[in-house]
């Protein structure tokens, strides 16, 4: 998404989800309510500009992705987040994305997020507990675990909805295993460079969206091969989300 679309005066909940809709990043009505009940500013940590498009930081070297990302992926996604649906987000970080996704399939669905740093998990509930996603996490069709995402969560597959928050060098497999015929997964998938791509669980469909750059999909243990982990190993600390790349010494 270009800078100049930034909206850096906003600061408040619907003024961010009319920008995006005059921008055309939200289209439809559904997305625009979903993140107009959702208030992002739960989910920034305190002292951030909730409302700015752009990734903030949230400790353990995670980040909440910006408003557009949330928005293009509720848009990508919304047919496969109709009530009663299954949704899984992997790497869950704040459950922003989750609680949008929670609402939007109802107590009769089942949204699931994975994020696999723990302390992650236990904040992003915090966050829903205020949020308008409370009563479904309390009655049970909202659920966020720890875990590596990269397995998915077979607990409640097949999922009508998949939608991975980190980049990974290929689709992992038990993720394309965990789509239901019809379902829809949104990745970004590249080690470097990386395309958002939108895959349909049927053979031979795969459709493939502008690139973008996303945090790695990695492993708590460091054993994973991306250039972050890599680089990190020597002290430095590349972080590569939403098309801001930054190395830090
Ligand atoms: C760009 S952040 C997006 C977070 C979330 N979508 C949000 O907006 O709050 C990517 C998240 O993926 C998580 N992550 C990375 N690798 C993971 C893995 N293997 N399993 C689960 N989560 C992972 C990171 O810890 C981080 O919270």
């Amino acid at each position: 998404m270009e800078r100049f679309f930034s909206g850096s005066g906003i600061n408040k909940n619907k003024a961010m989800v009319e920008h995006l809709q005059r921008y055309g990043v939200i289209n439809s009505k559904k997305v625009a309510q979903v993140m107009e009940t959702v208030d992002r500013a739960l989910f920034v940590p305190d002292g951030n500009p909730p409302y700015v498009d752009s990734p903030m930081q949230i400790g353990y070297n995670a980040t909440i992705s910006a408003p557009h990302m949330h928005a293009t992926c509720l848009e990508l996604l919304q047919e496969n987040l109709q009530p009663g649906m299954h949704a899984l987000d992997v790497g869950s970080g704040t459950g922003y994305l989750t609680a949008c996704f929670a609402l939007m399939v109802g107590p009769q669905g089942c949204a699931v997020g994975v994020e696999h740093i723990p302390e992650l998990v236990a904040s992003s509930i915090k966050n829903i507990e205020k949020s308008a996603a409370a009563p479904l996490l309390k009655e049970g069709s909202l659920k966020l675990h720890a875990g590596d995402g990269r397995l998915g969560w077979p607990e409640c597959a097949p999922y009508d909805a998949i939608h991975v928050g980190a980049a990974a060098p290929e689709i992992p497999q038990p993720l394309i295993d965990q789509l239901k015929p019809g379902g829809r997964m949104v990745i970004p998938v590249g080690n470097i460079f990386q395309d958002l791509k939108v895959v349909e669980q049927e053979p031979g469909r795969l459709h493939q969206y502008p690139q973008r750059d996303f945090c790695p999909l990695c492993s708590t243990d460091k054993s994973g091969g991306s250039v972050a982990q890599l680089l990190s190993l020597h002290g430095l600390n590349l972080k590569t989300c939403s098309g801001h790349i930054v190395l830090m010494l």
